[in-house]
């Protein structure tokens, strides 16, 4: 059915199950589809050649608008947070008041650096940002078969649209959801708009009775793509689903984790950079 799903990277607790929604998506067809996913280490790369690659946050925190202090400042938030973020022994409600803590804490230094609009996208041309192997027959499929993609991400919305427009994958049916900047008149950086999204709070309650929201309800069909545990919120706001297909790149400490996210998520894709599974499902199913 799909030939990429014997590939080793992938995990199934229950394959039949897999198999069941994967037709039914077939079955029903495009109208009723819609693919939500996460940013950050879900579409863009987690590593390359034994490096990190850098997240929607990194890219502006490693730039050179950032001065020295304040790169030393952001990279000791991330080591302190990050450990706790993937923590597969606390849980959410431990994590969330703690990722309120990283995001505000770091959308402050970043407000200090007087960044200007008209620099993101120098900011990301130069930055060492990789987006998973794949990608652009991923949006393309998308685009093709006027499916929505709705990308929810913690990360930082104008950093990561960017990204993707310079990819050239920002086509029309892409919506995205994400920390936002907002800018005063001269373009310089001035707050963060509200709300304000971390890893655990990617649900309904964030995004409210907005136009997002609507969209995001209307189709009852779903492929989930994911890195957290948090990712798997992203769909709530979606009360009637009917056939929903989880799919989660473990990347990170995957000995640790291996447990729950085979318990959590329909398919697990271990330390797979790629795409490819989740193109092949697409392309079985459109
Ligand atoms: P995502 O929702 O698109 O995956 O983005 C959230 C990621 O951003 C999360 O995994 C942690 C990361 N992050 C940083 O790398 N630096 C930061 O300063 C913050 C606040 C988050
Ligand atoms: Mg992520």
């Amino acid at each position: 059915m799909v030939p990429e799903l014997e590939k080793a990277t992938v995990h199934m607790k229950n394959p039949e199950h897999v198999k069941r929604v994967i037709s039914a998506l077939r079955k029903e067809g495009t109208d009723k589809l819609q693919v939500i996913s996460d940013f950050d280490m879900t579409l863009s790369r987690f590593g390359f050649n034994g490096r990190r690659c850098p997240t929607s946050h990194n890219i502006l925190d490693n730039s050179r608008v950032i001065s020295e202090e304040g790169r030393k400042k952001l990279k000791d938030l991330l080591h302190y947070y990050y450990p706790i973020e993937i923590d597969p022994n606390r849980t959410m409600e431990e994590k969330c008041p703690l990722m309120v803590e990283w995001w505000t804490k770091a959308h402050d230094l970043l407000l200090q650096q007087k960044i200007l609009k008209s620099d993101i996208a120098k900011i990301v041309r130069d930055s060492e940002v990789m987006l998973r192997d794949g990608v652009n027959a991923f949006f393309d499929q998308l685009h093709q078969h006027d499916i929505p993609l709705f990308i929810f991400s913690a990360g930082v919305g104008d950093v990561l649209e960017e990204v993707l427009r310079q990819a050239e994958v920002l086509h029309p049916n892409v919506t995205v959801v994400s920390n936002y900047m907002d800018f005063d008149d001269q373009g310089v950086l001035r707050q963060f708009k509200a709300p304000l999204i971390h890893t655990y709070n990617k649900n309904n309650r964030v995004l409210g009775k907005t136009e997002q929201f609507q969209q995001l309800s209307s189709r009852t069909n779903i492929v989930l793509l994911g890195d957290s545990m948090g990712d798997l919120s992203m769909a709530d706001g979606v009360t009637d689903a009917e056939n929903v297909l989880t799919v989660g790149f473990l990347n990170d400490k995957v000995d640790e984790r291996r447990g729950k996210y085979r318990d959590a998520y329909d398919i697990v894709l271990e330390k797979d950079e790629t795409l490819d599974v989740v193109n092949g499902i697409l392309c079985y199913v459109l």
